[in-house]
């Protein structure tokens, strides 16, 4: 018999493991997986490229439906294209990581991307695993498994830092708690933990512990179905 489409949100601040260990449980669950946090850098990228005053929310506004943004769901190999163009590169630029903040707070944008990843989710056949930072609460309330990651301030800026090569640790720690604080405190769907959500603090954890710490909550959520 084959199992129910089981549908995972995985939210939390960056730097917490979430993109790495909501991949991994995709893939060894055989699971579609969904990064919304490169959609609202794809179309952040977008603004950019396009002149747009990003800390303009009527000129973002006024633009969020413009771009085609099409996200690949297979977590062995996550693609990103904006009007068929790969951004998978371009979207991880420092110009881009600090101005998504500013686009992703505008009510237009959320809609926009929001719609996407329902759809997405709806038609993944064997279920999927959904990273963001209101994936319980706003995009998919009603998903079967929610998964809130946690770490301290120190431990996400060294791990930031460790990804971003060379990249200076206080530096990185600061940019992540501005960048934490403006994605809590935004009125559109703020970064949350739903109510019904697990909380996994990784401060302590390595990267297989997290992983199969989640995979375990998948199964246990699957079995008693
Ligand atoms: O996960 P990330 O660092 O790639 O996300 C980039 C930004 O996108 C993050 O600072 C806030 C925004 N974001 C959001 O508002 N809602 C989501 N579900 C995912 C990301």
């Amino acid at each position: 018999p084959t199992a129910p489409a089981v549908i995972v949100a995985i939210d939390g601040p960056s730097g917490t493991g979430k993109s790495s260990t909501s991949k991994a449980v995709a893939a060894q669950l055989g699971l579609s997986y969904l990064d919304t946090g490169a959609q609202y850098r794809a179309i952040t990228w977008w603004m950019v490229s396009n002149g747009i005053d990003t800390d303009d929310p009527h000129a973002v506004a006024a633009a969020a439906g413009k771009p085609d943004i099409v996200s690949g769901t297979d977590p062995a190999a996550p693609a990103i294209t904006v009007d068929g163009v790969d951004v998978a590169g371009p979207i991880r630029t420092q110009e881009v990581t600090s101005k998504v903040s500013a686009v992703s707070a505008v009510p237009e944008i959320r809609a926009r991307i929001t719609e996407l990843q329902r759809t997405i989710a709806a038609t993944a056949p064997l279920g999927i695993v959904v990273e963001g930072r209101d994936i319980g609460t706003t995009v998919l309330p009603d998903a079967d498994l929610k998964i809130f990651l946690t770490a301290s301030a120190e431990a996400r800026a060294a791990r930031r830092s460790g990804e971003l090569k060379g990249a200076d640790v206080n530096a990185t720690r600061e940019a992540l708690i501005k960048r934490d604080a403006a994605d809590s405190s935004r009125k559109a769907s703020p970064l949350a933990k739903a109510g019904d959500a697990v909380e996994v603090d990784t401060t302590a954890l390595t990267l297989p512990q997290v992983i199969e710490c989640v995979v375990t909550l998948v199964e246990e959520k699957r079995a008693g179905k």
